[in-house]
């Protein structure tokens, strides 16, 4: 049943659930993981839409087979199918899916389209994806690392390469629990500034250190979690070799891996670029968790479609 104290209808930025309801949102994931036949029927009779305007394998399979388990239906919709914004407007597209489904999912291109649908929509809308944040890929996350550390507190995330979506959300997910986060990003690619600030503000609540370094080594040292991703997102394709040179010092190898703790694991949310921002050596090291965090996302966006779904 979704909880009455539960206010909010959408999921599209860590920065507007509370610390509580995150908490909340990852102790449900590990016991849909643990007993996932009793939340068989929780969207029972429901349809989800989901519209993919770029490319996926991890964020399609994990919301599809979730819905699927959770007893309801999924609909994909491509952008080559429903050419958001252009063929008809977003406001237009979402005064017709809210005549149909029970709730959206969407990766898109702009942040804005997240919101914009969620205004227009009476049911839940959850960002799989945007240029800004990726918020299901850091509670996914969240959880590989609580399976592994026990708790957040007193850890430190160093996120080394781009300041990107995922970077974002791994930012802001650790200011709103408690963990340290640093990023470790060359100089002009650093965190949108108003990220940061946000996550700052998040800190001083919760007691984590929020850091934005230009150092690949510095940032890495004494890490508990050493996370990286692409350098260059989906969009950015065009600057991939400019972005390749830039980057360089900024690869994880089994030398940057030996500045974080002996116990330190890796993670990359995925799709990796296997020889530039991470060596074979370290993706298929003993410290990787990265299938981990891929069958995670599972779970836990099966928490957050229950959380924001059931009982509706
Ligand atoms: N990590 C992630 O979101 O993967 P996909 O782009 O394949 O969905
Ligand atoms: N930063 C990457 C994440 C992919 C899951 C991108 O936006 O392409």
């Amino acid at each position: 049943m979704k909880k009455e104290s539960f206010a909010k209808k959408d999921f599209i930025s860590i920065a507007d659930w509370s610390p509580e309801d995150l908490w909340n949102l990852l102790l449900l994931s590990f016991r849909m993981k643990e007993y996932p036949a009793n939340y068989s029927d929780a969207l029972k009779g429901k349809s989800v839409a989901m519209i993919f305007e770029k490319q996926s394998l991890r964020t399609h399979v994990t919301f599809d087979v979730g819905i699927y388990q959770l007893g309801g239906h999924s609909i994909y919709l491509s952008q080559q199918g429903i050419n958001l914004g252009k063929r008809e407007s977003i406001h237009d597209v979402a005064k017709n899916l809210e005549r149909w489904v029970d709730g959206l999912v969407i990766r898109t291109y702009a942040h804005s389209n997240c919101t914009d649908l969620a205004k227009y929509m009476w049911c839940p809308v959850i960002n799989a994806l945007d240029e800004l944040e990726h918020p299901c890929q850091a509670v996914g996350d969240f959880l590989t690392i609580i399976e592994n550390f026990g708790d957040v507190q007193g850890k430190k995330l160093a996120f080394i390469g781009d300041g990107n979506n995922v970077c974002h959300s791994l930012m802001l997910l650790a200011a709103k629990l408690g963990m340290n986060f640093t990023a470790a990003i060359p100089k002009g690619y650093e965190p949108v500034s108003d990220v940061v600030k946000l996550a700052r503000k998040f800190a001083k609540q919760s007691g984590a250190k929020i850091e934005i370094l230009n150092n690949a080594k510095e940032g890495a040292r004494n890490a508990d979690v050493i996370y990286t991703d692409v350098w260059a997102s989906m969009g950015q394709e065009a600057e991939k070799e400019e972005r390749a040179r830039i980057f360089k010092e900024f690869q994880i190898n089994a030398k940057l891996m030996k500045q974080a703790k002996e116990t330190a694991i890796f993670m990359h949310c995925l799709p990796a670029h296997r020889g530039e921002e991470v060596t074979d050596e370290v993706m298929d090291g003993k410290q990787s968790r990265i299938f981990d965090e891929a069958e995670n996302r599972l779970h836990t966006q099966k928490a957050i479609l229950h959380t924001l779904m059931a009982g509706m």
